[in-house]
Parts: structure tokens; C-alpha cells; sequence
């Protein structure tokens, strides 16, 4: 793989190419080429090719594919051209900063005929799995709840964002709430806003409800700047379904009320970013569909886009709407011909997302 991107989360994602046994890493760019050759060297690779941008890479790395872990506003770009480059590419999230971009990726994927993965990492945690598989079994659910609190200091872009915790941080809940739920949100209801202690320009606190798919509703809290009883990265989960109340901290073993269960098994599958490098390395293998394939992926990206809709409006947001907009503003935009006429040949956002509609338009 040729990497893309060379800061914080970049370095976390060498370290994790080093250690896979699956992939290599034969490429890194950045803008910055000094931060690339002090990245290529705390990994024991001062001898790795690096360059400014993917073309600009002097020696043919022979990749498979890219790994982009740029800022959020240089997804679209970097993406659009591994792909039309003819590499994979798995993203960091978000997949691009809107959901009308996020349409333009899949349908450039579409068209160069490539696997474009968004990595959710906090999709990928052995006790989350262990927690779904009771959630499913004691089902249906009826409310799924996320509560996270942190008083979390980074300094940098984060603190400069309109919606800092809706568009930075929650993607991560709500894509995970998605997987729990295995259906679709319809529609949400957000309220966003800033303490009068936060050390954030923009809003550090939101409550949002979604309400999904067969009528389970899923109730967000959180919050950036709440000193003490801080819960863990993954927040606090709570589901009451049929059967139970299934509780999981975001760290140790999930735990069932009202059945008289013990603990729940969890498997020994990879984690966090390595569960992500997992995922994309068995579907290039096999063809199979992942966890964050675009096209998917594009419904986590829309619960952040209507939540902040939402605040901003203060009124309930259709997703659907929020998918058919973006359409309209993909189709807007300044595309590649190519990529202009597969978004047109959708007919809608939601045809062009329907996994049948898709499999139709593959073959
Ligand atoms: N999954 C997680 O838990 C998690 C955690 C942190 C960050 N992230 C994501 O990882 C990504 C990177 O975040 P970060 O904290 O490493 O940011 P960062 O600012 O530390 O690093 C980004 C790097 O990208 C480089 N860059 C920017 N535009 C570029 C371009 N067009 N071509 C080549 N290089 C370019 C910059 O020079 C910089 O070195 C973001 O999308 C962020 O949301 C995910």
C-alpha cells in the first residue's frame, strides 16, 4: 500500500502496516516531506520512497492500493485520484467533509471499477461484537442509547469547528449504531450547542434522536467538555430490547439484565485500525462487500449531515432528504464526465445507495 498522510493518525497506521502480516507498506506522501521522513524513520523504513503527492512518487511502488489518512478536506481529491490511478483505496474517516462528495467517491469507484472502504475503527472491537451478537439475540430493540462524556484537549482544527463532536467525533456512534441496529435511519431530531466553560469555538455538546428503520429510536448524548466521571472513548451503550437490557461501558465485557446471563464470549478478531486493514485485505481477496464500503458508509456520513441540519434548523430531518439534496448537489458540481453520467444513470440518491440497484448496475 501507498500511504497518504503522515501526522497523527498517520503514524498510528504505519505502526499497524509494520506489524501486518497482510500488507506492506511500499510508498508515503505528504505535503509535508520533512513530517514523511521522520514518520518512514520511527517505523525502521528510512528508506521508504516519499513524495508531495501520489504521481510525484519517483519509483513505481507497484501498490494495490492507498491508504488515505490526509485531513478531512483533502479525502475527495486524494481518493478521486488513487482511483482513477486504478488503486483500492481505504479511507480514514469521514469519507469526504459532505455527503454530496461522498456520493461523487462511489460513484468514481462505480466507474474505475475499484473498492473504496471508509476505515470506521470503532466499529472494530472484539466486546462491541460480543455486545451485538446478545443485542440481536434478545432482540428487537426498542431503544438503543450512547452516552459519552470527555473533557478532551487537543487544541488544533478541532477546536476551531462549527460542530466539533457532531462531525468529528459522533460519525463513530452513529456508524456503530447502524451496525447494532442493522437497519437504516429514517429521520432526527438534534440539538447542538456550546456550555458557557467550553474551550471549543463551535458546539461541544449535542443530543440527537434518530429514529431508525421498524421503529427503534436511538438516543445520543454527548459532550467534549464535561470534566469528570468521563466515560470511555466508545461511550456508554445501553439497549432494551424484547428480551433484556444489554449494557456495554465500551471497554470490558458487555453485560445482560433480565436474563440471568453470564458474561458474553468475545472472539480473538483484530482491532481498532487492524480490524479495519483486515476488513479491506479479505474483500480485495475475495470481492466480498465490507463494513465501509462507500456506498454504505455514505449512511453513517448522512446521520452526521442531518444531525447538524437538525441543530441548525431546529426541526426533524429526513435522511432521505438529506441523500436526494446531496444528489442534486453532486450532480451540480464540476465532475469528470465519466463520474457525471454514472451519477445521472442513478436516477436518485437512493437508487444510486440501494445495494440490489448497485449489484444490478455491477453486472
Ligand atoms: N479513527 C479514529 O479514531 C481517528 C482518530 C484521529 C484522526 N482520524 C482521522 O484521520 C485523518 C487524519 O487525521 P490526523 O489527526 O492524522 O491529522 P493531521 O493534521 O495530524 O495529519 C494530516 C496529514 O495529512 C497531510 N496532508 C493534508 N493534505 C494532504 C494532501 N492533499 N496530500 C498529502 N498529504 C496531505 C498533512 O500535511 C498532515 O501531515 C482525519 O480524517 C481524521 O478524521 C481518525
Amino acid at each position: 500500500m501507498v500511504q497518504i498522510g503522515a501526522g497523527g493518525m498517520g503514524r498510528a497506521w504505519l505502526e499497524t502496516l509494520v506489524r501486518s502480516a497482510d500488507a506492506d507498506i511500499v510508498g508515503l506522501v505528504d505535503l509535508d516531506l520533512g513530517s514523511a521522513r521522520e514518520a518512514a524513520a520511527s517505523i525502521g523504513r528510512p528508506d521508504l520512497p516519499i513524495a508531495r503527492s501520489l504521481t510525484d512518487l519517483a519509483i513505481d511502488p507497484g501498490a494495490d492500493a492507498v491508504l488515505n489518512v490526509t485531513v478531512p478536506a483533502a479525502h475527495h481529491a486524494v481518493t478521486t485520484q488513487a482511483l482513477l490511478l486504478g488503486l483500492a483505496v481505504l479511507s480514514e474517516k469521514p469519507a469526504a467533509p459532505t455527503v454530496a462528495e461522498a456520493l461523487s467517491l462511489a460513484a468514481t469507484a462505480e466507474v474505475t471499477g475499484q473498492l473504496l472502504m471508509v476505515s470506521q475503527s470503532r466499529r472494530y472491537f472484539r466486546q462491541l461484537a460480543a455486545f451485538r451478537r446478545e443485542v440481536r439475540n434478545t432482540g428487537p430493540v426498542g431503544l438503543l442509547s450512547n452516552q459519552f462524556f470527555r473533557a478532551a484537549h487537543f487544541g488544533g482544527f478541532r477546536e476551531e469547528m462549527a460542530y466539533p463532536l457532531l462531525v468529528d467525533m459522533a460519525i463513530h456512534p452513529f456508524d456503530v449504531a447502524r451496525y447494532l441496529l442493522g437497519c437504516e435511519p429514517v429521520a432526527v431530531y438534534c440539538d447542538s450547542f456550546n456550555p458557557s466553560w467550553s474551550w471549543y469555538a463551535g458546539d461541544a455538546s449535542a443530543v440527537a434522536l434518530f429514529e431508525f428503520e421498524g421503529d427503534a429510536r436511538f438516543e445520543y448524548t454527548g459532550s467534549w467538555c464535561s470534566p469528570g466521571a468521563e466515560t470511555s472513548w466508545n461511550g456508554s451503550w445501553r439497549a432494551s430490547t424484547a428480551g433484556a437490557t444489554v449494557l456495554w461501558d465500551g471497554e470490558g465485557a458487555p453485560v445482560i439484565e433480565g436474563t440471568g446471563a453470564a458474561d458474553i464470549a468475545a472472539d480473538d478478531a483484530p482491532e481498532e485500525i487492524a480490524g479495519a486493514l483486515a476488513e479491506f485485505v479479505t474483500a480485495l481477496r475475495s470481492g466480498a462487500v465490507p463494513w465501509g464500503e462507500i456506498h454504505d458508509n455514505v449512511g453513517s456520513l448522512a446521520m452526521v449531515e442531518a444531525a447538524v441540519r437538525s441543530a441548525s434548523t431546529r426541526t426533524r430531518i429526513l435522511i432521505a432528504d438529506v441523500v436526494e439534496l446531496a444528489y442534486s448537489q453532486a450532480l451540480a458540481a464540476d465532475e469528470r464526465a465519466a463520474v457525471h453520467d454514472q451519477l445521472r444513470g442513478w436516477g436518485s440518491g437512493s437508487a444510486g445507495l440501494d445495494p440490489a440497484a448497485r449489484l444490478e448496475r455491477l453486472a
